[in-house]
């Protein structure tokens, strides 16, 4: 059966998110023959799974195999995503006033004896590389600093930024193939639970059924299955009414149920765009968060251009500080990214330059303003932080902390 989705209302938030153009699949920039030939790859490759698991794939598999698929999937092969030539468009992509203003927090939580920084999902390495020349400049470089990255070819070229860009620190950074048994450290995801594959659901009169994704007649299209096990005792407990389509984020949740038991003390901060859950399963959100982006470009159809394109959803907070509180962990503060950057002290590194030196202010006021107007990325994008044996306050969050909506 396919499913048809509330397409306005998705293309709406990616025009909030990132600045991205709504656009209907007939007008997206044509896509070369050789990305072509590799999506076909990757589409064999995802056939190939449905034929042998007897016709049917769950859609958080589906998502799995057109993202992180080794070699062929949109993070893990060789496509130009982030930055404005490609995909999207992320924080740190915009120029250094974001990592600038985070190295703030960074250097409070190294000032309180935390040794290192763990950086997940670190893309394309600009957060690392500008982080790292923030810290030496405050003089509070960590003892470490780690990367945690499922994609090889983004290793490879986080490795290559660095190596070009800070040759002389590059001896603090670590690539990890899975996280130490063990750490101590300021761990820190920029838009990488949204990234991670979600389960596709719908609610009607008769329960719940999981969205897979089957192949016929040589395409690929959504079908319903009645839902089973954890999924179903998740969604249950979400009292959606009938006719509600939308994801909900269980490879997240083991995420940080994973880092939760490893981490011995510090901090986990994860800055994403999202809500808490009465938000996130609004009636009126009835269609979900699910989007997809390609060059610049928001639309609602995962089927298409096949490891071409991001897929991404929302992230439901509250779910997230529940699983952090059932891991062992403490909810330190939940704030939008606007007011989380105040507390940490944008303006501060904004009124280090004089505004009379156009040639280094403006690029700033331009990045300050796409950070905090609640137009852009201001208020949808939220910093939740949590902590293991750590007892001090973080600065982000001392002003204007949300963690009683969650
Ligand atoms: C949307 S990009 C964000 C990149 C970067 N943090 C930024 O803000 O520009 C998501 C990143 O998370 C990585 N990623 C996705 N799932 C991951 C996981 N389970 N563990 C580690 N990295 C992951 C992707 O390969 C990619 O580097």
């Amino acid at each position: 059966m396919s499913m048809s989705r509330n397409v306005l209302s998705i293309l709406t938030y990616s025009r909030i998110i990132r600045g991205l153009l709504p656009a209907h699949l007939s007008l997206l920039p044509a896509p070369s023959d050789a990305a072509l030939a590799h999506s076909a790859r990757l589409s064999a490759l995802i056939a190939g799974e449905i034929a042998a698991s007897g016709g049917w794939i769950s859609f958080v598999r589906f998502m799995e195999l057109a993202l992180h698929a080794p070699g062929l999937g949109y993070y893990s092969a060789g496509a130009h995503k982030f930055g404005s030539a490609g995909d999207f468009v992320t924080a740190p992509e915009m120029g250094r006033l974001f990592a600038t203003t985070l190295a703030r927090q960074c250097a409070e939580c190294l000032h309180n004896d935390v040794p290192a920084i763990l950086e997940i999902g670190a893309g394309s390495g600009r957060l690392a590389c500008d982080l790292l020349a923030e810290l030496a400049t405050l003089e509070c470089l960590p003892q470490r600093y780690l990367i945690l990255e499922t994609s090889a070819d983004l290793r490879e070229r986080q490795r290559n930024l660095l190596l070009r860009e800070l040759p002389h620190l590059v001896e603090k950074i670590t690539w990890l193939s899975e996280l130490p048994s063990s750490i101590e450290a300021l761990v820190i995801g920029n838009e990488v639970l949204d990234a991670m594959p979600v389960h596709l659901f719908t609610t009607s009169s008769d329960g719940v059924a999981e969205v897979g994704v089957i192949a016929k007649h040589g395409a690929f299209e959504m079908s319903r299955r009645p839902a089973t096990g954890q999924l179903r005792t998740a969604v249950n407990e979400l009292h959606l009414e009938p006719g509600h389509t939308s994801e909900i984020h269980l490879a997240a949740h083991a995420f940080v149920r994973t880092v939760a038991a490893h981490l011995t003390r510090g901090v986990i901060m994860l800055i994403d765009y999202g809500f808490p859950a009465h938000e996130y399963y609004h009636p009126q959100r009835s269609s979900g968060t699910l989007m997809c982006h390609y060059r610049q470009h928001a639309h609602d159809d995962p089927l298409h251009l096949i490891g071409l394109q991001d897929i991404t959803a929302h992230v439901d907070f509250t779910a997230i500080a529940r699983v952090a509180a059932e891991s062992g962990l403490e909810l330190l503060g939940y704030a939008s990214q606007a007011q989380f950057l105040i507390n940490c002290g944008i303006t501060d590194v904004l009124a280090a330059i004089s505004p009379h030196d156009t040639a280094a202010y403006l690029p700033l006021a331009a990045q300050a303003q796409q950070l905090m107007s609640p137009a852009e990325m201001g208020e949808l994008f939220k910093v939740i932080a949590l902590g293991k044996n750590y007892p001090d306050p973080l600065r982000g969050f001392t002003q204007g902390d949300k963690r009683h909506t969650l």
